[in-house]
């Protein structure tokens, strides 16, 4: 096998798509509809700029940050996703990669690995909950965060349950019956390499959610889980105050794109907003994040904390979504497909070539910290976000 190590996500992104089953590496892209916000999220940081300076710069640039009551060594944080079949070591792997550079990581309730494995091996874990299920059984499985020890709860209200896309949605199996697999069979042979990391793990991707139930019950699989979050009727801003009343600890709201809801998050007792659209999966036609970043930070930037999710790929999107006032970014794809490429190590990959890419920016344009940087250090075109609400 070559080297392993990569020099930027676009190469993570292209083992991936090489390693996995195209099953799986469709899950991990994702998108809805046509994919205009997927693609917005990303080619909107493109649309920034920077005006460099040549001499004059520190000699060493700081970039720690904290976040949710948690010190980072950077401004990134690991999004929770389900990081269902992608690799036997899941979020054990992503959260420990984040844990060795010193990053707070998020673990989905649909994740595939018990958070108390995950808990072990990063003690900065946020466990992320969707509104799903009733009021006793989401008390339970926040109690269960609590007691494996996470020192934050993220709450996901963005997501609309569109199904289609123009490209096709990967066939996932619904259950793990002869009859299921045997259509993905061919998808798998395909590649021996991604089959072989399993085998020799002694697992199979069983694509279940152990952190949706509590207690003995059994965990259902990925769809059956999916079923009961779609039958569940959204949640009021009421409902929101009153999960916050019941989590003792920092508290953030994913998926705010606009200023009254910001606010609405913000009387409901949110400590911090992702700005987000689910990565492109919530309704198509969500501006991307960082277009929507700078109408929440004026809105309530000055009274929580303010995150964006969405398109991160590289150090300079980092740089760039601080500068218009994010207190830190979120990354999903980045590392999943790191760890997809080279399991943890992979990760850990991700991570470095963000922080190398955080420090050459904030050299290229002379600032010293992370802390000091303020709109003027980065050049946005007219018109590159809608007018802010009222
Ligand atoms: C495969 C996949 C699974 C995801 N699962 C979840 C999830 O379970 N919970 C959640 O809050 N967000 C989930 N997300 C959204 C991410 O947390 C994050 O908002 C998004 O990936 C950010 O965009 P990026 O992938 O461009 O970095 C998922 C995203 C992807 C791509």
């Amino acid at each position: 096998m070559g080297n392993p190590w990569f020099e930027t996500v676009a190469i993570a992104q292209q083992r991936a798509k090489k390693r996995l089953p195209s099953s799986v590496y469709g899950a991990l892209i994702a998108g809805a509809e046509a994919g205009i916000s997927m693609r917005d999220n990303v080619s909107a940081f493109d649309e920034i700029g920077f005006r460099p300076v040549t001499a004059g710069q520190a000699a060493e640039r700081t970039m720690d940050v904290t976040v949710m009551g948690q010190s980072a060594s950077m401004p990134v944080i690991m999004s929770p996703t389900g990081v269902q079949a992608v690799h036997p070591d899941g979020e054990v792997a992503v959260a420990g990669g984040a844990a060795n550079r010193g990053i707070p990581s998020g673990l989905s309730s649909f994740a595939s690995k018990p958070i108390e494995e995950v808990a072990a091996v990063n003690s900065q874990l946020f466990f992320q909950i969707y509104w799903a299920g009733d009021k006793d059984s989401m008390l339970a499985r926040i109690e269960r965060a609590k007691n494996a020890g996470a020192v934050g709860l993220i709450l996901t209200l963005d997501w609309s349950f569109s199904h289609g896309r123009d490209w096709g949605s990967p066939a996932i199996p619904q259950s793990f019956t002869l009859k299921e697999l045997i259509p993905h069979a061919t998808d798998v042979l395909r590649k021996p390499r991604w089959a072989w990391t399993w085998a020799k793990s002694g697992q199979i991707p069983r694509l279940t959610v152990p952190n949706f139930v509590t207690g003995d019950d059994k965990p259902p699989v990925f769809f059956e889980a999916y079923g009961t979050w779609m039958g569940t009727p959204p949640p009021t801003w009421e409902d929101v105050a009153w999960l916050r009343s019941q989590w003792d600890g920092p508290f953030m709201v994913k998926g705010v794109v606009r200023a009254d809801e910001a606010r609405r998050a913000v009387d409901a007792g949110a400590t911090c907003l992702s700005v987000s659209n689910h990565g492109g999966n919530n309704v198509d036609g969500a501006p991307a994040s960082i277009r929507m970043l700078p109408e929440i930070v004026a809105a309530v930037g000055d009274q929580v904390e303010v995150v964006l999710d969405g398109g991160v790929r590289r150090g300079s999107d980092v740089v760039k979504a601080c500068a218009l006032g994010a207190d830190a970014v979120l990354i999903g794809r980045a590392y999943l497909w790191g760890l997809a490429a080279n399991g943890q190590a992979g990760v850990e990959n991700v991570l470095d070539i963000l922080r190398g890419g955080i420090d050459a920016t904030l050299r290229g344009i002379g600032v010293d910290s992370i802390a000091d940087l303020t709109p003027d250090d980065v050049i946005v075109p007219d018109g590159f976000s809608p007018p802010p609400m009222g």
